[in-house]
């Protein structure tokens, strides 16, 4: 039985964490049942060129990732009869990504205003893996307490906060946007190779000591 990962994106800006999840799973095999919202047809204009039509998705998805999707289901986010939006349909888990501050707290508050955030309801409720990215600084009180809501309902809440440890003070905006999709993987528990992992060892302790200097 196909089990997706359900992988909504919503309009916060970072549409490009969305396309490296995207790009992430399908390289690991993985199915995926893609819901992009209203508004993020919005971001992915504005941050890629390119539009994205519910008409068109199969062409619009290959050339936002740049290259052809693996398993990939398309359901319109107006679409509240879609399978996700159901407990019974098989799902392994959803993630947010990124998730603006209107869809963390609709998803915390059970708004459901459409099928991204029915979805996300329906995998908390079902108590699968539900992985949040908000993509908003700074923060209000209300934006922080949905995110507790989300954690309080057995979300992992992961912002878009990437670290520099891998590749370094030198990072691209790509490494530092597959360290956030690594650690999207990281929470599904799926494989991947999108950073290099901490081994305990500071990369300037190393040189330091390379050069005698430690
Ligand atoms: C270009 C653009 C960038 C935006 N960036 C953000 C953002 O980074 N974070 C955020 O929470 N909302 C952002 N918004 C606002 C959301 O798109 C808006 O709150 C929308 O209602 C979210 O709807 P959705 O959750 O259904 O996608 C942005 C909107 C636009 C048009």
């Amino acid at each position: 039985m196909r089990s997706p990962w359900v992988v909504g994106v919503s309009g916060a800006s970072g549409t490009p964490y969305a396309a490296a999840v995207l790009r992430a799973l399908f390289e690991a095999g993985e199915p995926v049942d893609l819901i992009v919202s209203r508004a993020a047809r919005l971001t992915i204009l504005d941050e890629t060129g390119r539009p994205f039509r519910d008409a068109h998705w199969k062409d619009d998805l290959a050339a936002w990732l740049g290259t052809t999707p693996g398993d990939v289901v398309h359901w319109p986010a107006g679409d509240l009869a879609a399978g996700p939006s159901s407990g019974s349909y098989p799902v392994r888990g959803l993630v947010v990504v990124p998730a603006s501050t209107a869809a963390c707290a609709g998803i915390a508050i059970g708004l459901s205003k459409d099928l991204l955030q029915r979805a996300a309801e329906v995998s908390l409720k079902e108590r699968r893996r539900v992985v949040v990215v908000p993509r908003e600084t700074p923060v209000t009180r209300s934006h922080l307490e949905h995110l507790i809501a989300l954690h309080d309902a057995g979300a992992v809440v992961l912002p878009a906060s990437p670290g520099f440890y891998g590749a370094g003070a030198g990072a691209s905006a790509q490494q530092l946007v597959d360290f956030v999709a690594g650690k999207v993987l990281d929470a599904l528990g799926v494989p991947h190779t999108l950073f290099r992992r901490w081994t305990g060892e500071l990369n300037a302790r190393s040189q330091l000591s390379e050069g005698g200097l430690l």
